[in-house]
């Protein structure tokens, strides 16, 4: 099932799988401070038995044809993951969610996954539009899909509940009729 998508020379994603497990815990328990922030799975996971359930959980997503979860590598090493939530095949759209480590900030990276993975659901998966929500105070992940040309379509006010209180979060979306345009931001030639 293992695969693997180069997103550039020193980058690719890989299908997440159970073997895993211990080196993205790793990465969670060095970036608790700051991913705690903004997601709410973290304070829940305290172990790498609680990331390999999350995998098991992503696999069996993959296997209904779903969406799946990768860990985005660098040089390397896995430096964060990004994922579908389930797609939602009544409406034929999709939510995108990721993370990274502190020490590859600011690179690009999460962008260029982004894009992967919007090729995925557009291209192969058929879907008419992809969504990406933030909290409206994390600047950098705002980013993200502004910069890959989603709109901003409007803020859902305390949509989200952390142990710092309730978030508001900003939602983007992209129609696949948007995308289409081959100047649109997101649109990238996967080379497999
Ligand atoms: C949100 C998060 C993933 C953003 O990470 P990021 O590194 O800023 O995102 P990217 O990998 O797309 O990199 C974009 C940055 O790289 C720069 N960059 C460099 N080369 C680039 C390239 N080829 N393409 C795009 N951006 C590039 C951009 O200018 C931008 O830098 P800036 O923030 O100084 O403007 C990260 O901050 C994070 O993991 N935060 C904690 C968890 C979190 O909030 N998750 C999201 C919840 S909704």
């Amino acid at each position: 099932m293992a695969f693997r998508i180069a997103i550039r020379e020193d980058a690719e994603l890989r299908l997440l799988e159970e073997h895993h497990a211990s080196g993205i815990y790793r990465l969670v328990e060095a970036n608790r401070a700051r991913l705690r922030r903004w997601l709410p799975w973290v304070e829940t996971t305290r172990s790498a038995e609680d990331i390999r359930e999350f995998i098991r959980r992503s696999l069996e997503q993959f296997a209904r044809n779903e969406g799946y979860s990768a860990a985005i590598w660098f040089q390397d090493k896995p430096v964060g993951v990004i994922g579908f939530h389930p797609v939602d095949w009544s409406n034929k759209k999709a939510e995108l969610g990721y993370w990274i480590s502190a020490g590859v900030e600011g690179k690009g990276l999460v962008t260029d996954a982004c894009r992967v993975l919007i090729h995925y659901a557009f291209d192969e998966l058929k879907l008419n539009r992809v969504e990406i929500r933030c909290a409206t105070g994390n600047a950098k992940s705002c980013a993200i899909p502004t910069r890959l040309g989603f709109q901003f379509e409007g803020m859902l006010r305390q949509a989200q509940l952390l142990w710092h209180g309730y978030l508001d979060l900003n939602v983007y979306g992209l129609l696949v009729s948007e995308w289409a345009d081959p100047k649109h931001p997101s649109r990238v030639q996967v080379l497999r």
